[in-house]
């Protein structure tokens, strides 16, 4: 009896200390004299919760239930990593018993109430919510939540009111409930016009302007011309929450950019048989332009950078970058000594409002020659330059680019008009451009 413990303690403690392999090839020794033991299974199940692989978890917290069905552990781990696997009413079923067991818990709540948002029960979300806030009545999460499903019913004064709960509740460094606040402005701003959110948005501002991010969403929200460019501070973070959804999230909006500089692309190097590149994807995200731009690169040879740590961690997965790099565009570029042939850059100039800066850096890191293929969101709202858009994207004027591009040592080579993706109803118009350095 001593020993087994012994054993098991020494499994938990590589897990806890991260070493899942160790804890992995322990737990698997250990079911082979004991296969019932719920403590080894959960602990399993973990190690692969631990490593994102949900449904492995599944399967393990599954067999830990056959033997104890009452077990809270295993209960409330399923439950999550079912939700994880998209299995949402499954999820609500184990949490439900899970919140039998301990209804004292908010956890077993929280997870039945984000499982019925996404099965679109918006008011029974709400009520698990409500029921979980009862227990913690100070988790600025669960306002956030409460919030995103009224929104998502349409019921935007309830969802305001949740979401301010969850900024004053909120911790200095919890910017999500920040982003989700802009987010709700800008589609009520949208939809009913936007004076009708000017008050609520100078409230904000007076109380967090101090925030960069919300001073940014602000002066997006109403309309500033005086910003140049998009703050570091709010592109981590916004594409950090949405990395892991972001592939799914814009193929439901029938993003297009990466296919159309593909296109651009194979119609410029189809002429350069077999003479391969030294690629950079500049604003690389999670690499959707990696996996068409390798076939492209010298052995080595194909590079990313991007401010968003989450994003380039769904890039490195895809394993066709020799080198992903987390900085921002202008300071990568001014640092960096090696010369590519070509760079690449999809829906990320629109992050940036002037762009002779970052024209002058790209000119300097291409070989003779070199080219730039991008995209840019057109800017058909007024006769500016460029315009930040209330959704913190700029748009920019095509005669402006052209402009940029020449004063910086390029010529403007191609452009499409294109549809970049859809936005609610309306199309996102924009240009895919390739310019050629000649100086
Ligand atoms: C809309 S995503 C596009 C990602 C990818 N190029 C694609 O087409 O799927 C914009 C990306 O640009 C990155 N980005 C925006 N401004 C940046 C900057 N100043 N420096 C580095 N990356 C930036 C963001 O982090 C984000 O990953």
């Amino acid at each position: 009896m001593f020993g087994i413990n012994n054993a098991i303690d020494k499994a938990l403690n590589a897990y806890e200390k991260g070493e899942y392999e160790k804890s992995y090839a322990l737990c698997c020794e250990l079911l082979k004299s004991d296969s019932q033991n719920t403590c080894v299974l959960i602990t399993i199940g973990n190690i692969f919760y631990m490593q994102n692989k949900y449904a492995e978890a599944v399967k393990y917290y599954e067999k830990a239930i056959d033997v104890d069905s009452k077990n809270y552990s295993a209960l409330i781990n399923l439950a999550n990593s079912c939700y994880e696997i998209k299995q949402f009413s499954k999820a609500i079923r184990y949490a439900k018993i899970a919140s039998e067991i301990y209804p004292k818990e908010k956890l077993s709540y929280t997870i039945m109430g984000n499982s019925y948002s996404e099965l679109e029960g918006y008011e029974a979300s709400i009520n698990c919510f409500m029921k979980a806030l009862s227990i913690d009545p100070y988790d600025a999460w669960l306002y956030n939540y409460i919030s995103q499903s009224y929104q998502k019913n349409g019921n935007y004064k309830a969802s305001l009111k949740n979401a301010w709960k969850a900024v004053q509740l909120g911790s200095e460094i919890e910017n999500a409930h920040h982003i989700n606040l802009g987010y709700l402005f800008y589609e009520i701003g949208t939809e009913k016009g936007l004076d009708s959110i000017k008050e609520c948005v100078a409230l904000w501002y007076k109380n967090y302007g101090q925030n960069p991010i919300v001073s940014y969403m602000c002066k997006a929200l109403v309309g500033s011309k005086k910003v140049s460019q998009a703050e570091q501070e709010y592109v981590e973070d916004i594409f950090d929450i949405f990395a892991p959804d972001f592939e799914s999230v814009l193929a439901s909006l029938d993003y297009q950019a990466p296919r159309l500089i593909e296109e651009m692309l194979s119609n410029i190097y189809q002429q350069q048989r077999g003479e391969k590149l030294r690629i950079l994807d500049l604003g690389c995200g999670t690499g959707l332009c990696g996996k068409f731009l390798q076939k492209y690169a010298k052995p080595k040879g194909l590079e990313g950078v991007d401010l968003s740590a989450k994003m380039l961690e769904e890039a490195e997965r895809k394993k066709v970058y020799y080198n992903l790099v987390q900085e921002d565009i202008n300071s990568y570029l001014t640092q960096n000594t090696k010369l590519y042939d070509l760079m690449v850059s999809s829906d990320v100039f629109t992050y940036f409002g002037r762009l002779d800066e970052l024209f002058e850096n790209i000119n300097k890191n291409l070989e003779n020659n070199g080219r730039l293929i991008f995209s840019i969101s057109e800017n058909n709202q007024d006769k500016n330059n460029y315009t930040l858009h209330p959704s913190g994207r700029f748009l920019h004027n095509i005669n402006y680019v052209k402009n940029m591009l020449e004063k910086n040592g390029f010529q403007m080579e191609k452009t499409a008009h294109e549809k970049l993706r859809n936005e609610g109803e309306k199309k996102v118009m924009g240009y895919i451009i390739s310019a050629k350095k000649i100086s």
